[in-house]
């Protein structure tokens, strides 16, 4: 395994491919939902193409310093995870290498991304797009994989490919969890020991609010309304901060579900924000 750490050297060994070459991006504390996504990666590059991984804590999609702060590295483990799964390159560059200190471009989504976790969330998904443009244009990777546990990200990243031409193909991974239904996430290494047996409660309500939908019912409020309840009833404390239907593609809230849709939600358990969603 190769470790490149400044833009310089990833141009000198990546350029336009004529073998797969695969990209996932990450922020590093990886886990098994990263894992199981370079385990896909490396099976579709087969014996020629070459799977990269990128691990940077991108500062400019942090809307909360104290956020970035706290962010969970582990540079290390996630190397040794790398060698082991047989990662071909890994990038991980520094803030100060990857971004211009006089940066005077981002890119931005203007449809998307000031709904769902983008209405509390300012600016975070400009910073989304603007280091996967970046990643993209140094890599030129032939593909890159996404997970569905952050649909709205996957919807906004496949605008991103749509509307700016890039010909890179966009694969969602669907969400990787814990045997109790709960999502795996670096975010959960900060729930508190009251609230880590709770929080499988979102999964739960998930489940219950799709059977209520696959047993005919399509109003969006009395499907979100089985999920409230459920919530309520099994993690008393915890916070709703957003709990939608919308539109599988263009994200926008639908009243009924007469078309392919997504209930999206993210709840607080003390400070620790949990997202999830789950397709109609
Ligand atoms: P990060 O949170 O590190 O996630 C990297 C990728 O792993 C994302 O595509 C995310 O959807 C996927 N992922 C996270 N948890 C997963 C799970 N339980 N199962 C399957 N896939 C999972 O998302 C980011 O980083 C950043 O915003 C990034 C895209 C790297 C841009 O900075």
């Amino acid at each position: 395994m190769i470790q490149l750490q400044s833009n310089q050297s990833i141009k000198q060994h990546c350029h336009p491919a004529t073998a797969p070459l695969i990209l996932i991006p990450t922020m590093g504390a990886l886990h098994a939902g990263h894992f199981s996504m370079i385990t896909k990666a490396k099976k579709l590059a087969g014996e020629h193409g070459c799977v990269i991984v990128s691990i940077f804590v991108n500062p400019i999609q942090f809307d909360r310093s104290q956020d970035l702060d706290s962010y969970p590295r582990s540079l290390e483990q996630d190397l040794a995870h790398c060698e082991r799964l047989g990662v071909d390159y890994v990038f991980t560059p520094s803030s100060e290498e990857f971004y211009e200190e006089d940066r005077s471009i981002d890119v931005s989504e203007s449809a998307l991304s000031s709904l769902l976790c983008g209405a509390t969330r300012a600016g975070h998904f400009n910073g989304v797009c603007t280091v996967i443009t970046k990643l993209f244009n140094l890599i030129q990777p032939t593909a890159a994989i996404f997970g569905e546990k952050d649909y709205q990200q996957l919807a906004i990243i496949r605008r991103l490919v749509r509307d700016l031409s890039y010909q890179i193909e966009i694969i969602g991974q669907p969400t990787v969890r814990e045997t109790s239904g709960l999502a795996l996430s670096s975010r959960n290494q900060k729930l508190s020991e009251d609230d880590l047996p709770l929080a499988p409660a979102i999964r739960e309500g998930l489940l219950l609010a799709k059977d209520l939908y696959n047993n005919g019912e399509r109003s969006s409020d009395r499907i979100l309304s089985k999920f409230r309840l459920h919530l309520d009833k099994a993690a008393p404390s915890s916070n709703i901060d957003y709990l939608e239907c919308v539109d599988a593609e263009n994200l926008l809230k639908i009243k009924d579900v007469d078309r392919p849709a997504v209930i999206a939600t993210a709840v607080f358990f003390g400070q620790v924000r949990l997202i999830d969603n789950i397709i109609l």
